[in-house]
């Protein structure tokens, strides 16, 4: 449960929360045909998997490098050699498709006077450009990014930069990932977490649960009480 009215910042990861990662499938099945949908799997779980590793393996949190590394793999992967089609994967990372129920969930909440903030592991570039292309700039107050923390999600260091920069507790904070790991991470740090199943994905065992389980954004503004 969230406790009605304690919010007042409320924080959404990126890439497969408010960023439909799932579209590119269609976008490129052009190129790929059938391989379309397994190569982008295969695409995100070594981006997160290269993501996870200790900070002291991962020489740098850039997100953008280690994109481009996971998808060599998949690329490889699927005896794929062809760069003009990497550099337009990549491009996808860039003006990647909204959910539809984005803008108008957060400028619900905005109207109500909570903050809303993206925090990713993408590079302030991608989230720049992401959050420009879908025009979604006039909904959030903030975009945080893992490079101003040197590390990536979850390192509790990540969290904190919403503490930093909204100067709240981190009770006043709901996080919203439809990222189990994310979400874990998030509960960690103390916020009000909420998971988004928009798949109907069996529930992960998170050690510290979820303050509470939606399907669309849409539902989020009256969970917080607004
Ligand atoms: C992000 C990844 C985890 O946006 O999807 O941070």
């Amino acid at each position: 449960m969230i406790t009605p009215g304690s919010v007042r910042v409320c924080v959404f990861d990126a890439y497969g929360t408010l960023m439909d990662l799932s579209a590119m499938v269609e976008r490129f099945r052009p190129d790929l045909g059938d391989r379309a949908e397994p190569l982008l799997k295969l695409w995100r779980k070594r981006q997160l998997e290269i993501s996870w590793l200790p900070p002291q393996v991962v020489t740098k949190a850039d997100f953008w490098l280690v994109t481009g590394e996971a998808l060599d793999e998949a690329m490889a992967h699927f005896g794929l050699d062809d760069s003009a089609l990497h550099t337009r994967l990549m491009r996808a990372w860039l003006e990647p498709a909204m959910y539809p129920d984005v803008a108008s969930s957060l400028l619900r909440l905005r109207a109500a006077g909570i903050k809303t903030a993206i925090l990713s592991n993408g590079t302030r570039q991608m989230l720049d450009e992401g959050v420009r292309a879908a025009g979604l700039g006039p909904a959030l107050d903030a975009l945080l990014s893992v490079e101003q923390a040197g590390v990536f999600k979850p390192e509790p260091a990540v969290y904190k930069l919403v503490n930093d920069r909204f100067q709240v507790s981190p009770q006043s904070v709901c996080f919203v990932s439809g990222n189990a790991w994310d979400v874990h991470g998030a509960a960690r740090s103390g916020f009000q977490v909420v998971w988004i199943n928009r798949t109907g994905a069996r529930a992960e065992n998170l050690p510290r649960g979820t303050a509470a389980t939606i399907a669309t954004l849409a539902d989020l503004p009256a969970l917080l009480g607004v």
